[in-house]
């Protein structure tokens, strides 16, 4: 009998973290967690309430009006994230947030309120979440940690590829000037930077396929479930 175990899959902005943990929860029957939907969320909420980032105490009370919640869209087959009863799934991928989300999510208390209720969701277990302090800080006894890495050109043609199907308008320039300045503030900020957990595999996906990285992946979590 397999025991259920936690994934954690952390790593840089567009490195198709989500593609692979969206497959491995799918294939295990697992719940997904996208934990930087969170974070889009809450700045989607700062955002519409003009709080000013500086102010501790303004941000603290906006907090206290932020409820979150995921709920599975059968249709999608997927997690969407509701923010105070709104689905802001769609909402939350804009360049607009993006270009606020790492100074949101470098905020002490915007990340002690998003971690309680991550901590929360791995309770029991059979749970896959992608971030990029997920196998370091949220599960640091994750039985399965991956690192995601790939090229920054890779990376850069495939988030302009998806944020082009959306806005025509949007330049190659703006898509790589937004990912090197949320890598730079994820990786530098003071708080549950990223990095890589010393348990953690890496998973370079420059050169490889969906279905190969899922392969390699998916023999790591069938490894890490066997009843010892
Ligand atoms: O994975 P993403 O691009 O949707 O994440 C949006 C931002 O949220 C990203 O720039 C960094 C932040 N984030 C974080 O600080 N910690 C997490 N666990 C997940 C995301």
């Amino acid at each position: 009998m397999a025991k259920k175990i936690i994934i954690t899959i952390d790593g840089w902005s567009s490195c198709g973290k989500s593609t692979l943990a969206k497959q491995l929860a799918k294939e295990l029957g697992y719940v997904y967690v996208d934990s930087g939907a969170m974070y889009r969320a809450i700045t989607l909420y700062f955002l519409r309430n003009n709080i000013d980032l500086a102010e501790k105490k303004e941000v603290k009370e906006a907090l206290k009006s932020v409820s979150l919640e995921f709920v599975f869209n059968p249709k999608r087959n997927n997690s969407e994230i509701y923010l105070n009863g709104e689905n802001v799934e769609y909402l939350i991928r804009d360049l607009v947030i993006a270009e606020k989300v790492s100074d949101v999510a470098a905020i002490k208390e915007v990340r002690e309120f998003a971690v309680a209720q991550q901590k929360k969701m791995g309770d029991k277990k059979g749970i896959v979440m992608d971030g990029r302090d997920i196998g370091t800080v949220v599960f640091p006894k994750a039985e399965l940690k991956i690192f995601m890495t790939a090229d920054n050109a890779v990376r850069v043609q495939r988030r302009f590829k998806e944020l082009y199907d959306k806005n025509p308008n949007i330049t190659i320039d703006e898509v790589k000037n937004n990912l090197e300045m949320r890598d730079y503030i994820d990786s530098n900020r003071e708080i549950s930077p990223l990095r890589k957990a010393k348990d953690a595999i890496e998973l370079d996906n420059t050169s490889l396929t969906e279905k190969e990285q899922f392969n390699k992946a998916f023999s790591w979590a069938k490894e890490r479930m066997k009843i010892k």
